[in-house]
């Protein structure tokens, strides 16, 4: 009887704690396309808008089908809640239609407009209707810091129960909060990456957040640099951020979104500092839509763009160890 009460216990917790399968690498790759600043939802009450999405949803099938990544990673303006009355959760769902078609798990970061709709789409609305979908490894990250999209996900070996990369998230805020990363989200960063580091060894890992801050431009500036940077990088309140994503030795990319006629990648040291290309029609930009694919193996990772049209532009290899950048 005790054991069975102890049972129920267990699988309470395990189906808590577990959405969907692990995400694994697969033939020594992990390979990932980031959808930033989809902008769904964008003047629902006329003709132009409803089109932009259905165009997005095109972007999105045309990337899948060329690429077939292991995952997808949503780096925010999602939705242009702002536009949105009460059904911020149907376009939710809408904008995750190609990812459940070709069955493609997923996980979301916040930007400055995805919690802006009138009605039901707050932050904690969102990554609560986000996680009944069992391909969705979104998490509400720790109540105790600033922004909901705090968090981390672990990449196991093929066959193995071994953790062998690491994606971190944070939630950089703006929409119903403020736009800025705080002391804390840093100081919840380098604590979580060394533990991590601790219990998985020196696995390669990669971090994204929407708004970068703009010593990504002083670097676009002066590093070595792939694509284009045609907005300026504005101030933003993150003071150390920049410094501790340089102090973590197995950081070896960095990924952001907002700026949606950016789409550079810089590198320093053994680290790549990039942008996404923009993935959706909502929102400014005349630019050809895309998204960066980003590949993790073992001693090296590999980025590129793959255009809607499924041409692939500025394509990088970083090589962990020896600090090798090579545009082929
Ligand atoms: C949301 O509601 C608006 C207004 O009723 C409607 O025009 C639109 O099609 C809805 N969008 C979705 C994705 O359900
Ligand atoms: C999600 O996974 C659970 C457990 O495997 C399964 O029972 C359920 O049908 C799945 N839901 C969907 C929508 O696929
Ligand atoms: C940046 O500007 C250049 C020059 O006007 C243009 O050719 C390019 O398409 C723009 N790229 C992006 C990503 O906006």
């Amino acid at each position: 009887m005790f054991l069975n009460v102890l049972y129920g216990v267990y699988v309470v917790v395990f189906i808590c704690s577990t959405s969907g399968e692990p995400l694994r690498f697969k033939d020594g790759k992990f390979k990932i396309a980031q959808f930033t600043d989809l902008h769904y939802g964008e003047d629902e009450f006329t003709p132009w808008g409803p089109i932009q999405d259905k165009n997005s949803n095109h972007v999105m099938h045309s990337v899948l089908t060329a690429e077939k990544p292991d995952f997808v990673l949503f780096t925010g303006d999602t939705l242009t809640g702002n536009n949105i009355g009460s059904n911020a959760t149907e376009y939710w769902k809408y904008v995750l239609s190609p990812c459940l078609q070709h069955d493609t798990p997923w996980a979301h970061v916040f930007g400055n407009h995805d919690d802006l709709s009138a009605e039901h789409g707050d932050r904690d609305t969102l990554m609560k209707y986000d996680q009944t979908f069992n391909l969705s490894h979104s998490v509400r990250g720790p109540r105790d810091l600033f922004g909901v999209s705090n968090y981390f996900l672990p990449i196991y070996g093929e066959g193995s129960d071994r953790v062998e990369a690491v994606i971190y998230m944070l939630d950089s805020g703006g929409g119903q909060i403020e736009e800025q990363v705080t002391p804390d989200q840093i100081t919840w960063l380098y604590h979580t990456y060394h533990v991590n580091m601790q219990e998985y060894g020196p696995v390669p890992s990669i971090l994204t957040f929407h708004i970068p801050p703009p010593e990504f431009e002083d670097l676009f500036n002066t590093g070595q640099c792939t694509g284009y940077l045609n907005n300026t990088v504005l101030p933003l309140p993150s003071e150390g951020l920049y410094k501790t994503i340089l102090s973590l030795p197995n950081l070896h990319l960095v990924t952001t979104g907002h700026y949606h006629e950016n789409d550079y990648c810089c590198s320093t040291e053994n680290k790549l500092l990039c942008q996404g290309r923009h993935s959706g029609y909502g929102g400014y930009s005349d630019i050809a839509r895309g998204s960066r694919i980003i590949q993790l193996e073992k001693d090296k990772l590999q980025t590129w763009i793959r255009m809607e049209n499924r041409n692939i532009v500025d394509h990088i290899i970083l090589k962990y160890h020896n600090f090798a950048i090579q545009e082929s």
